[in-house]
């Protein structure tokens, strides 16, 4: 049972996405990667369901997101689908999908929503990508826009450091952000920047702005699940707030488990057949 009560079993649209900002309620978006993880969090009640290409790292191991496919986030992206009832799925492109030619990201995206049963796709990116953008919402896909730190461009800048402190990229980056929302971007993803040109940003557009470690006055929020729930121990931003320890609880229950095994307890005369 979810300590947070959810209104309605609607499913969660754009619509209502936009509609949450004009009503001043915060969004909340989390990333899932499987069947189970993901009727979970639909049941806790998140309105947004990210199939992040962070499963590059918290579910594949890789230092960054750039080795993930295509095909790969598929898989992972129609187990999540069948998870949510409520919630709205969106699907990561991953590298190299969207940003050489726009009408090969239009099919890629197309595939993505045709395999996956997911309801819209995000992509990183501002001004370099605009075509891709336009085509992908001429097909009827609903985009979400992420700006900021965006991980597939780590090795250009050099890390995973704050973006935007200074003023030039703060200036494109609100360039940008108007760019996503005239295009018909439904939604926004603002990563490691200053919380006040978050909220600066937040302000100024229509579509809700949802912030990682962009301070609090985004219309959202979205962590990565592993994070936050202490499954990717060691990952400890400044930014995340862990809510629990799963991982220290997995070692441990294991633990008991093989102990369990290893002295005969286990299984006991209840439970054989
Ligand atoms: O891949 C991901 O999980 C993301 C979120 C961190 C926004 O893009």
């Amino acid at each position: 049972m979810s300590s947070y009560t959810v209104s309605d079993n609607k499913k969660v649209t754009t619509k209502r996405i936009r509609q949450m900002k004009a009503d001043g309620e915060k969004i909340a978006m989390i990333t899932a990667y499987d069947y189970s993880m993901s009727s979970l969090v639909d049941e806790a009640g998140v309105e947004i369901i990210l199939v992040g290409d962070s499963a590059s790292n918290v579910m594949q191991g890789n230092f960054t997101t750039v080795p993930i496919t295509l095909d790969e986030m598929i898989v992972y992206g129609k187990t999540v689908a069948r998870g949510a009832k409520r919630a709205m799925v969106l699907i990561d492109m991953p590298f190299g999908t969207y940003k050489g030619d726009p009408y090969e990201a239009q099919r890629n995206a197309i595939k993505i929503m045709q395999q996956t049963g997911a309801d819209g796709v995000k992509l990183e990116g501002g001004s370099e990508i605009r075509e891709a953008i336009e085509l992908i919402l001429r097909a009827g896909i609903p985009v979400c826009g992420h700006l900021g730190l965006t991980p597939q461009s780590v090795y250009q800048f050099g890390g995973f450091s704050l973006r935007a402190g200074e003023e030039a990229e703060a200036e494109k980056l609100k360039r940008d952000a108007r760019m996503l929302q005239d295009l018909g971007c439904f939604c926004l993803v603002l990563e490691k920047i200053p919380a006040v040109l978050a909220k600066q940003v937040t302000d100024e557009l229509q579509i809700p702005t949802i912030g990682i470690g962009a301070g609090n006055g985004t219309n959202g929020q979205v962590l990565v699940l592993h994070d936050m729930l202490g499954i990717n121990r060691g990952f400890k931003p400044k930014f995340l707030r862990l809510y629990d320890n799963l991982g220290d609880q997995i070692v441990n229950s294991v633990g008991n488990y093989i102990n369990d095994v290893k002295s005969g307890d286990f299984p006991n005369e209840k439970e054989q057949y």
